[in-house]
């Protein structure tokens, strides 16, 4: 089969060539790849990663082969999985079961590949902050994966939802998903924020904190600014109006166990999977060659099999 493997020298650091076919573990079931969504933790994972892996987490397909355990989705199911241990970027591919979440036949291949990493992890985080019913919840980088979904997500559950989100005509569809305020930067939103999920990091995360109420708790997410943080002295100088405040960092895989949130998340007809941009993936490397320029929208890649859909 084809897959894309690391290798220093290419463009994008890729080569798509010949490699062995997967072989599962007992809790592993094998499938037909038909599309794959890069994240930007994929594409920070590529740094480092040895010659000749195959990398890539997020994608949708076929299972062509059950887990040998006899748990999980069947032969012929549409399937969308994530695989923390990469191997993505390939036709066929093994992934854990417990990764792996039933698809539903009207939604795109390329739609529910963008699902796993972003989808999961915007609930994940919404989660942690218990109830939100009528509490203002601050989500920094809105137009960002994570952030559409996160957005999404609290206005289901009665959080007042406070989007910032640098391109100002992307507003308006941040409102359709159910934000309540926009804005462009952090400078104009008032303070008395009872939560926060911060995409971005650098003096966003410092400006973030400086919102929250007593109690409050930051979650970062995400670093896409790929700045330092310098926090003022006083920041974290205790009053009566800002004692207990936190931050605290995230990340998915801190519970292994993803089919049932990537089920529930699958399977709903009301989550709005945003803008796509579809290539096929033998653009893959020029696209990460190119920097993985984002104009708007999720990048997903169609894979190429020589032999028929069945
Ligand atoms: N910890 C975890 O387990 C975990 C899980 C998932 C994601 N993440 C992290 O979360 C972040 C978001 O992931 P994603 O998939 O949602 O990313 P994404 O779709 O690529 O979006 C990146 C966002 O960052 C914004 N951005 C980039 N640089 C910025 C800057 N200097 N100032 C302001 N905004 C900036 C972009 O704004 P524009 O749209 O205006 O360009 C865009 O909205 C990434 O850092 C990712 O690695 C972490």
């Amino acid at each position: 089969m084809l897959a894309w493997t690391t290798s220093p020298g290419s463009p994008g650091g890729l080569l798509l060539r010949e490699v062995d076919e997967p072989v599962p573990l007992p809790d592993e079931l094998v499938v037909r790849v038909e599309a794959v969504a890069p994240n930007p933790g994929d594409l920070a994972a590529l740094t480092g990663a040895p010659p000749g892996a195959i990398p890539g987490w997020d994608g949708s397909g076929v299972v062509l082969q059950a887990a040998a355990d006899g748990q999980g989705l069947s032969v012929g199911e549409r399937v969308v999985f994530l695989g923390l241990a990469a191997r993505g970027w390939a036709q066929r591919r093994a992934v854990p079961r417990a990764m792996t979440a039933a698809a539903p036949a009207d939604a795109s291949w390329e739609q529910l590949a963008t699902l796993p990493v972003p989808a999961t992890s915007a609930l994940r985080a919404v989660r942690r902050f218990g109830s939100l019913l009528g509490r203002r919840l601050l989500i920094v980088g809105a137009t960002s994966a994570v952030g559409r979904f996160a957005v999404q997500l609290a206005a289901r559950s009665g959080a007042v939802v406070v989007a910032v989100a640098r391109d100002q005509s992307q507003h308006a569809e941040l409102h359709r998903l159910g934000a309540h305020e926009t804005h462009t930067d952090l400078n104009s939103v008032s303070p008395g924020v009872y939560g926060a999920i911060d995409m971005i990091g650098g003096r966003h995360l410092v400006q973030t904190y400086a919102l929250l109420d007593r109690g409050g708790t930051v979650i970062a997410l995400g670093h896409a600014a790929g700045a330092d943080e310098h926090f003022p002295f006083g920041a974290f100088v205790a009053d009566p109006a800002t004692y207990d405040r936190a931050i605290t960092s995230f990340f998915l895989g801190s519970e292994p166990e993803l089919a049932k949130e990537m089920t529930y998340l699958a399977a709903d007809r009301e989550l709005q999977f945003g803008e796509l941009d579809v290539k096929a993936w033998t653009e893959l490397a020029a696209w990460i060659a190119a920097g993985a320029p984002r104009p708007s929208g999720r990048t997903v890649f169609t894979v190429d099999h020589e032999e028929p859909v069945s």
